[in-house]
Parts: structure tokens; sequence; C-alpha cells
């Protein structure tokens, strides 16, 4: 199995729910390392930077509205099978989708207000990291 990074972001209802620590506390729990976490505030303008390749869809607008509408937790994580293994520990986008037991089932309101994001591709995962972390800030935590 493939040692691999994720880019999760702890989205601004995670936030603003105090979800924070229960959040981290049961991406840790499943065997992700952290390996670099900060809080931002991102602008309309870096919201659509980050989502350009959802650019042209209905939810477009919504989407980058919310996700600039107050501070978020971006965090890059390592794990082996980190891709996989984390979507199925955060659950469908859809939070109605979502298996009992996910973040997403038990924290999430709406398939835009969906508490957290993770990278849906190894790919990706390496990109999405490098839109908020340079590499010199990416730590090798745990193996
Ligand atoms: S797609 O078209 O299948 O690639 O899109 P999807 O993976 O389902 O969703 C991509 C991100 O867009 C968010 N999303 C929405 N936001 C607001 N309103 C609506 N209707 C909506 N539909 C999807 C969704 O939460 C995904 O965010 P991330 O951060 O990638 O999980």
């Amino acid at each position: 199995m493939a040692h691999e990074r994720t880019l999760a972001i702890l989205k601004p209802d995670c936030v603003r729910k105090d979800l924070i620590g229960e959040v981290l506390r049961r991406i840790q729990e499943a065997g992700f390392s952290v390996c670099a976490l900060k809080m931002v505030n991102m602008t309309k303008a870096e919201a659509e930077g980050f989502y350009a390749v959802h650019e042209g869809k209905p939810f477009f607008d919504e989407l980058t509205d919310f996700m600039s509408s107050g501070p978020c937790v971006p965090v890059v994580l390592e794990k082996d099978n980190a891709i996989a293994d984390f979507r199925e520990l955060i659950g469908a986008t859809n939070p109605e989708e979502a298996d009992d037991g996910t973040i997403r089932s038990d924290f999430a309101d709406s398939i835009g207000e969906n508490i957290v994001h993770g990278s849906d591709s190894v790919e990706n995962g390496l990109k999405e990291a490098g839109y908020f972390f340079p590499e010199h800030e990416i730590v090798a935590n745990k193996a």
C-alpha cells in the first residue's frame, strides 16, 4: 500500500461549530499523521483559485462564498492509502448519503456546508497541499 499525502480543509462551518478538536481527534485516531496545519481566512479570489476545477458549475459561486465566509483550517495528512481512507472517514459529499459514523454524517448540514474537504486523487493531494503550504512547512511526522 502506498504512503500518500492528502489535503484536508476543516471548513468554515467546522470552525464555527467549534468542531476543530473533535474532527482532528477522529482524523488522528484513524491513523493519519498531521504534517502541516494552520488557520486561514481565504478571500473570495483565493477560494476561487483553490476550486478552479469547478469553475462554471452551478454551485461554484455558493461554494466559494462559503469557503471565504470565515476562517478554515487546511491540514496536510499522510498515511498509507491516505486518499481513499480519508474519503471513507469523512463520508459522501452529501451528508444525507454519507455512511453512519462518518464525519459528514455526524456533523454536516448540507452538500455545501459539509464540514471537511478531502483531496480526490494522489495528484490533487500534492497540488492542493502546495496551495496552502510551501514544501518546507510540511513536516515529516511519523513515517
Ligand atoms: S463534482 O461536480 O461531482 O465534481 O462536485 P462534488 O465533488 O460533488 O463537489 C465539489 C465541491 O463542491 C461542493 N458542492 C457544493 N457547494 C455548494 N452548493 C452545492 N450545491 C454544492 N455541491 C457540491 C462540495 O461540498 C465539494 O466541496 P469539497 O470541498 O471539494 O468537498
